[in-house]
Formats: C-alpha cells, structure tokens, sequence
C-alpha cells in the first residue's frame, strides 16, 4: 500500500504522542501473546474507529516489540480476529502474526542498526508497535560501495530498494516471476546497473525473443544469425555432434568415427595460429577432437574418404558414406552459415573471442547473443559453445576477462527433466553455477517456470528476485531456496503486482518487497522495435501471403527483400550499434573486429587481451589476407598466452 512520506511522518510523530495517552496506545500498540523461536503472536486491540490504525497491522508491513536493550522486528505475514466475529461498533481484538528477521539496537552514537537474527526474544506482553521510518532506514541501508537502488521498498516508497551488486553477481542470480510481470525490464535495469558499477565485467546476454537490442543501443554490441561467426572447429566434439545430427540421437559409430579423425584434420592445419605454433604433440599436447585448433572440412572429408579406401574398412563404409554426406548437408545448409561461412579456414579465434567476450569491451561491455534465427536443432550447441568458452576463458586468463552470462528463459537450456535439453549445454551452465565464483564468471538465470528449471543450478544462484507466481510448484521451488526466517514472504508471490518483486539473498541485506524503479519505454525490452532499419507496421491490414511463404520458406532473403536491399549485403540485416563486417567479406578481414566506436570512451577496467593491430593471418591455402605481415610474436604476451592456454586446456 502506497504510503506518503508527509503520511509516515504524521504517522510517527502521531506514535510517540500516542505513548503518551492509553487511548492513542491502543490504537497503535499491540502486546505479545505468543512467542517460539521464529515468529510471535500480538494482541491488539483496535477501536470502533479503526480507520486510524488500519494501516498499522497490515499484511506484508514491518513491525517492532520493545524487547530489552534492542527492538525486534517483525515481519507481519498474518492478521485474525480471534473470536471470528466482528464489531462494528465496539473495539475488537486482534491477533497479529509475525515472522521475526532480526532486531535493531543503537550504537553509541544511537544511530539505529539492524541486524539479522535474535540475540533475545521478546517475553510476554512485550509492546509491540508499527516501526518507525528511521528502523526501516536502518533495516534497508546498504554501505556496501556497489549497493545500487533498484526501487523502492513496497512498504514505505521514500526508501530505496539497494541491492549490492557484487554480491549478486559474484553468486549468481535469479529472476522469476510468470509472463508479463517485467522480468526482462528488471534484467534491462540490471545490466544498466551492473555495467555502471562494474566495467570491467562483460555481461552476454542470452536473448530468445531478439527483444534486447533496442534497449541498448549505446553499451551493447548485438551478434545475430547474419552477423554470428562461431567457428565449426571451435566447436568440441559432442557440440559439433550435434550441430551434425540436427538434436537427434547421433550414430554411436559415427561419433566414434569423428573422434579419430577430428584430431588427424586439426593437425594437418598449417596456418598461421594466434597463440603461437602448435608444439609437436606429446605426453603432454595431444590433440583431440576437442581442442580448439582450426582445420578445413575438406580435410576432414579427405580423411574419411582415405578411410573408405583402407581395406579394413569394408564393413564401416555405409557408415563413413553417411557420416560423410551428413557433414557435407550442414557445411551447405545455408541456416549454418554462421560456423561454415568462411571459404577459407584461417585461425580467427582472437577475434571472434575477443567480439562475443567484449574484451576490450570498447564502451560496449555487453553482447546480447539473439538466438530467434538461429536454427531450433543447433541452438543448445551454440548456447553450449558460448557458456563453455565464457568459463574457459575466465579460467585461463587468470579471472583477468570477467564475464556475466545473462540466460533467458533457461528453463529452456537447463531443463529440470534431466533427460530433456542437451547434455553439453547443462554442463557448461552448471560449471558457472558451481565454479564460476573462483573465477569470475557469473550466472543471472531468468525463468518464468522455476519448477521447470534444473534444481541445481537455481540453488546456485544466491540471489533471487521473485515476482509474481501464481503455480503452485513454482512457488515451492523458491520457498526451498528461502533460508531462515522470511519464508512468510512466499506467501505474497501469487499477489505482488506487476514490476513488484521480493529480493532475498545475498545481494540484500533482508529480503524485501520492493517495486522495481520505472524504464523509460526506450529501455523497456522488445518495446522499440529490434530492427533499426525497419519500420514498425501496422499490425492491422491484410496478410501479404507472397511474402509471408517467402519468409517462411527463406528468412534471410526475404528480410533482405523486405528492406529493399541488395541480397548480397543480408549479413548485415540486424547490426544495432558497431558493425560486424559480412561474414561473405571474412577473408580480407582486417586485423581486430573491435573497432573504435563513435564517440565511446576507452574500455574501463577491462583489459586488451585480444585485440592488437594485427597480426593478419594468412589463410593455410596461401592466398587469403593480404596487408601487412606483422609476426604473431607482436602480439602482447597476454593475448598469445590466454590463447595457447587455452588451446591446451583440455591436453594439460
Ligand atoms: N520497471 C518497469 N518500468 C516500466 N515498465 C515496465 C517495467 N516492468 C514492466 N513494465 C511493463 O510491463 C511490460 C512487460 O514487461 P516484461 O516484458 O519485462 O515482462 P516479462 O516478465 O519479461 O514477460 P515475458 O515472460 O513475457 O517475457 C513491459 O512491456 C512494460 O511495458
Ligand atoms: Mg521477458
């Protein structure tokens, strides 16, 4: 209920003079009847008048008992009148419920402080009364230096809702609440927050519904299927996998196949390569299926055809058939340009690394990754990829390149049915959840059906902001991940209104009931249009069927067509701020893909690792990129290091 500042002031100067009169005590007071460890029971008497004191014992509002040297608060979640009846004419009783969170003693300078848990209990008939703004100012202070506010406090609106956001971060977070009630507005806020407190932390924002990019158009860089470049050698083993076999169950033999001959085609890659040259492999160097060194399809097919040839191979030729006609589909589906695309394989995972990570973030610290268009089949390969490196990357520049992965709708990657989803991907996710906090790589999980989500990793996320949730086993799952007293709180999630959330965890000081700060519409998720090219039209009118099959049938060219343009320029289509340049163009590509943004102030805490001018690798065909011959030795020791490192994660 919305309070006034000038109304809670009146109010308190109206409780103190109230001690002063038993007739005025009575409207505001309450005394303890009932009392165990967790919660108490107050009895309070409310006049025939009540229309005083009705704001006072009123559900989802603070409370304190006068107990000992310290005021214990209560949070009052319960609210009855004993005998079932009531008089309207006459006082009634009332019983009041409370939860106890912790109590408020004044030091010696008597300012007030809070503290959660009880140190004491409060006895019987212990005077229980409404908290005075000057508590509630203690309870919700944060000093902690990257404490922002988020909203305000439900209760009282002249407080502000500070959540800290190092603390939300480094343990990971959540937002869940059911459709419509502003999740991805909240998230919208957060980034905003986040990347004002912490530069120096990339945030990669998982974005199914392509609704993000307009929200940001000044901090963010947006990759979609047309601007996507993610490499098919990048990817490991059971991610290209199923990149091949389209999500379907694979061919054991053919799998089997590809592990012997993936690492074969990697070292017969004679192109330049960041991080220095591949060492002979060794004891200690093998190269495997998954070890991220490029090598060309062709070679790849080669491979398989001289195994055709052997002699030994009769019985496998079915399978070698197959499996070679299956990679030759996905190397020509025009939907998987985004790893084939390249004519020639060259050694570009500096640059794509140093793109989709934000390193150096050049003013734009945030990515969002628009997985609509990405085909259905091979997205959980690619959100597999993209977690996987955010994690390895963390690993192996020492927590230098730092790395917020934002998943929403994870209950579509991380599914609670352990048999649904992709293996990989859960696995990649789950690694942040449970180890990212040693290195700086951090989770924020958006659900709208936390019951659908995998219980592990929402137990991982330490910070949780619920919102409206009206099924019941969604509300059991975040009623298990409220510790200690503040359980109460779940009684309020069927209720909470829209942009209304209850936050608890370790990125608050208390759980609190909060109203999430208004976004201007420019910053409302999916509000402004995704396509900057585009006009919004009319939604009324007749269906245009020519081209909505075209659409259907030929997404990218019949988004080219629409924009009047040249369908050789379709892999620009849905660039928001810097320009990728066209996947078609790659092999003149020059020297880092970060280039200076307009008017952008130099990156602030995070580091070059990646990017320098140069050197331009020459493709392994020997025609490739022209342009200057800088030797990769010219590269700062941090990127050849990090990139070598993480060449032989897997082999060390
Ligand atoms: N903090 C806010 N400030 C301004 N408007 C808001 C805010 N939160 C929500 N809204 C409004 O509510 C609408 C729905 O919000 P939003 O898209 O964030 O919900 P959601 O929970 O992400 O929904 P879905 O589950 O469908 O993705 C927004 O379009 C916006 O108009
Ligand atoms: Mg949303």
């Amino acid at each position: 209920m919305y309070r006034s500042p000038e109304r809670d002031r009146a109010d308190d100067r109206r409780t103190d003079r109230g001690a002063r009169t038993s007739d005025r005590r009575n409207r505001t007071e309450g005394h303890v009847i009932d009392c165990d460890g967790t919660r108490a029971v107050i009895s309070a008497i409310m006049p025939a008048d009540s229309s005083v004191s009705d704001d006072y014992w009123n559900v989802g509002s603070l409370i304190t008992i006068a107990s000992g040297p310290a005021r214990t608060v209560g949070m009052l979640y319960r609210i009855e009148v004993p005998d079932a009846a009531w008089r309207k004419a006459a006082p009634n009783t009332v019983h009041i419920h409370v939860e106890l969170v912790g109590e408020i003693r004044e030091d010696e300078g008597g300012a007030a402080r809070f503290a959660g848990g009880l140190s004491h209990y409060p006895h019987l008939g212990a005077v229980a009364h409404r908290i005075r703004n000057a508590d509630l100012q203690a309870i919700f202070a944060n000093t902690d230096p990257t404490a922002v506010a988020l909203g305000r406090l439900s209760q009282s609106r002249d407080i502000e809702a500070m959540v800290s956001i190092d603390a939300m971060i480094s343990r990971h977070f959540a937002v869940v609440g059911t459709t419509g009630v502003g999740k991805s507005t909240t998230v919208s806020l957060l980034i905003r927050k986040i990347v004002a407190a912490r530069p120096d932390i990339g945030i990669l924002l998982l974005d199914p519904h392509n609704e993000f990019a307009s929200a940001f158009p000044d901090i963010a860089v947006t990759i979609d299927d047309s601007t996507l470049d993610l490499p098919f050698w990048l990817f490991r083993l059971d991610e290209f996998v199923e990149v091949l076999f389209r999500g379907r169950p694979a061919d054991p033999e053919e799998v089997d196949i590809l592990r012997d001959l993936i690492p074969e085609a990697r070292l017969r890659f004679k192109g330049d390569m960041a991080g220095g040259p591949m060492r002979k492999p060794g004891r200690n160097n093998q190269v495997t299926a998954d070890t991220p060194i490029p090598y060309r399809v062709a070679d790849l097919l080669a491979l398989i055809k001289e195994r055709m040839g052997s002699l030994d191979a009769r019985e496998h030729r079915t399978t070698l058939k197959s499996l070679a006609s299956r990679i030759e589909a996905a190397v020509n589906d025009p939907r998987y340009r985004f790893m084939f695309a390249h004519k020639t394989i060259t050694d570009n995972l500096a640059e794509v690394l140093a793109h989709i990570y934000r390193v150096p973030a050049r003013g734009r610290p945030v990515t969002i990754f628009q997985l609509n268009g990405i085909p259905s089949e091979v997205v959980n390969a690619v959100v597999s990829v993209l977690c996987r490196v955010a994690f390895e990357l963390s690993v192996w520049s020492r927590s230098k390149v730092k790395t917020l992965v934002l998943c929403e709708e994870a209950h579509r990657y991380i599914p609670a049915d352990r048999e649904a989803g992709f293996g990989p991907t859960r696995a990649s996710i789950a690694r942040i959840a449970k180890e990212g906090r040693k290195y700086g790589v951090s989770l924020g999980i958006i659900t709208q059906r936390p019951s659908e989500l995998d219980a592990t990793i929402l137990s991982q996320c330490n910070t949780i902001f619920a919102m409206r949730l009206g099924n019941d086993s969604d509300q059991d799952i975040i009623r298990r991940a409220i510790t200690g007293a503040s359980r109460s709180y779940i009684n309020f999630l069927p209720s909470l209104a829209n942009r209304e959330a209850i936050a608890f965890g370790q990125g608050v000081n208390t759980p609190m009931r909060m109203i999430v700060e208004t976004v201007d519409t420019a910053g409302v998720p999916g509000q402004a249009g995704d396509d900057p090219h585009q006009e919004r039209t009319d939604a009324a009118g007749p269906v245009d069927m020519h081209g909505l099959l075209q659409a259907v049938r030929e997404p990218v060219l019949a988004a080219a067509d629409a924009l009047g343009e040249p369908l050789e320029s379709w892999s620009t289509l849905g660039v928001v701020g810097e320009q990728r340049p066209s996947l078609a163009d790659a092999p003149t590509l020059q020297g880092s893909v970060d280039g200076p943004v307009d008017g952008a102030p130099p990156p602030g805490g995070r580091e070059g690792l990646f990017t320098y001018d140069g050197p331009l690798r020459r493709n392994a065909e020997g025609g490739g990129r022209s342009g200057r011959t800088q030797q990769p030795n010219d590269a700062p020791q941090g990127a050849r290091d990090l990139i070598s490192r993480f060449r032989r994660a897997d082999r060390d």
